[in-house]
């Protein structure tokens, strides 16, 4: 279905939240038996009590067309009131295609037209609203945005170094115009290639193809990370972002009611706090919970900010995220008197 632009004079934002999050929650004491770690010195350094891990039988796109279904739901919306589906992954189904394709075929939204936005890290979610926002405003589109990662299938678990830091998870809102929109007031990114070796999964591609003699060094599962260096660009760069985006929207920290950041490490989410003098109540924090799920991690922080009552009608939220590349991205949100949403995972 297709609806011409300019739009009716609706605001334009989030029209449907969902997420999903794999049955299997794994505890600290269980990475101590794969990699010289504890508990004690996972919550001290990065605040993750557990994560969640995708069955043996789950892939990318089934994660993806979870939350997918859970956000079209929350909207009161059929597959075929979708004309463009944005996928943010680092952890595709596979090389090519995008796993954009599979959710579009297995989501049964015809032949619209579909893409990942893919390798922009934990950014990727924040990024890929604001793309769907632009095509609203051009083309009156209603576009499908998915924030979903796999990461533990992909990492290394013998590197203790970046295997407790994360998890599995799939978040995904319905863009687009409509009355009870959570509505984008405004957005921001920038991306610092010259950082590109601090933060990736340097797996595959054509720089370091996969070869039997990599395989054999366990360098098909590559995630490099500089995690001082990850650590310092990521408080800059979000709290640089923040504070960006509410000048281009004209308001003050003050008037935010709720600051959703990508949730990394605590200890990264206590220095933002601490750099935009945000009380704690002010900042949305669950990754206790789930560890870093890359691109999901902010759509998943957001939906529970919702579901757990700490945004209310009228609240202004702001998102902000980095990511390997370096990427970082945030964005403001206002939410509506009756944002009329209500669903489950
Ligand atoms: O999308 C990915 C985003 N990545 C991030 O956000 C990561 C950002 N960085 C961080 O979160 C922190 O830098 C880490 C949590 C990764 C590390 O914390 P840190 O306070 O910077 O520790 P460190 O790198 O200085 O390492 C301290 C020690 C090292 O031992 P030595 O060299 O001092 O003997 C590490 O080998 O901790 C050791 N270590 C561990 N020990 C037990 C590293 N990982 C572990 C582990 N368990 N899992």
């Amino acid at each position: 279905m297709h609806r011409p632009a300019p739009l009716d004079g609706q605001p334009i934002g989030l029209l449907g939240l969902g997420i999903y999050l794999p049955d299997r929650v794994m505890t600290n004491d269980e990475w101590a038996e794969y990699v010289d770690t504890s508990d004690e010195w996972i919550v001290a350094r990065t605040g993750i009590h557990t994560r969640r891990i995708a069955a043996d039988d789950e892939s990318t796109a089934d994660l993806a067309l979870a939350a997918a279904g859970a956000a079209l739901a929350d909207g009161g919306f059929e597959p075929a009131d979708i004309d463009e589906i944005v996928l943010a992954t680092d952890t595709p189904e596979v090389f090519a295609p995008d796993t954009a394709a599979y959710v579009q075929a297995r989501l049964g939204v015809g032949q619209i037209p579909c893409y990942d936005l893919a390798g922009s890290g934990c950014a990727g979610f924040v990024l890929a609203l604001d793309v769907a926002r632009s095509r609203a405003l051009a083309d009156g589109r209603r576009v499908l945005v998915i924030g979903v990662e796999l990461i533990t299938r992909l990492m290394n678990w013998k590197d203790r170094n970046t295997c407790v830091l994360f998890g599995d998870a799939a978040g995904a809102a319905v863009v687009g115009s409509g009355a009870g929109a959570i509505e984008i007031l405004a957005a921001t990114a920038g991306t610092d290639g010259t950082r590109s070796d601090i933060l990736g999964l340097e797996t595959g591609g054509t720089r370091q193809p996969v070869t039997m003699e990599r395989v054999r060094q366990g360098l098909h599962k590559n995630l490099v990370m500089d995690g001082r260096e990850v650590f310092r660009e990521a408080v800059r760069r979000m709290s640089e972002a923040s504070l960006r985006v509410l000048v281009k929207a004209g308001v003050s920290m003050d008037d935010v009611a709720l600051v959703v950041p990508h949730q990394a490490n605590l200890r990264i989410l206590n220095a933002v706090a601490a750099r935009l003098g945000l009380s704690e109540e002010r900042v949305f924090i669950n990754v206790q919970q789930y560890g870093n799920t890359g691109s999901a991690s902010v759509p998943v922080a957001l939906w529970e900010a919702r579901d757990q009552g700490r945004i209310k009608p009228g609240d202004l939220v702001l998102l902000t995220a980095f990511g390997a590349g370096f990427h970082w991205a945030a964005m403001l949100l206002r939410f509506q008197e009756s944002p009329g949403m209500d669903s489950g995972c």
